[in-house]
């Protein structure tokens, strides 16, 4: 089930004009954002990107890496006002219907094992660990590993 909680909030395919936006949003969001360029590299490459919007407010962004029959979900947030509210579970069930509309048996993803939110998140949704990526992610000493889950199709 994707709908979303709120009914006057709509998913729609990211545009290239909402880049600005979403690295705003980002950089609040993450203490090692991505940059606009990465954003915009992962439109230009056809990457699924998706956006939740209220009105003309991108308070969402996701974005899915799709090769043959894998998914790679790369990114996924809500914006600070917007979350515990159920957007972040509905979007990514959106997320996964996209790449369960494209046949894919199934989709990857990285975690930090310090963001414990999104944890609860994707176990809840089915993911499982399937290795640790050691050294993966920079941090604010040195590096942190990265959980690597999957959730089969
Ligand atoms: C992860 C994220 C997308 C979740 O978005 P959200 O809209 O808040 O998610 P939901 O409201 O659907 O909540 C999902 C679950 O997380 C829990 N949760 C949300 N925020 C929480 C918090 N601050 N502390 C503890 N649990 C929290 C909710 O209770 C809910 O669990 P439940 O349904 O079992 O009660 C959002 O926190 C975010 O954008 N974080 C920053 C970016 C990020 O870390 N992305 C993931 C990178 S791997």
């Amino acid at each position: 089930m994707s709908a979303l909680p709120i009914p006057q909030l709509a998913y729609r395919p990211m545009r290239a004009t909402d880049i600005p936006a979403v690295a705003r949003l980002e950089k609040d969001l993450y203490a090692f954002p991505w940059s606009a360029g990465n954003f915009r590299d992962s439109v230009n490459a056809g990457y699924d990107c998706w956006a939740v919007c209220h009105g003309e407010t991108l308070i969402g962004y996701a974005v899915l890496m799709i090769a043959l029959d894998e998914a790679h979900l790369l990114n996924i947030a809500v914006a600070p006002d917007w979350q515990r509210q159920g957007i972040g579970r509905a979007f990514l069930d959106h997320m996964i219907g996209v790449a369960r509309r494209a046949a894919c048996g199934i989709v990857y993803l990285e975690v930090r094992p310090s963001n414990i939110t999104a944890r609860h998140l994707y176990r809840t949704l089915g993911f499982q660990q399937i290795a640790i990526r050691p050294n993966y992610y920079p941090a604010t000493s040195g590096r942190e590993d990265a959980l690597f889950l999957g959730l089969t199709l």
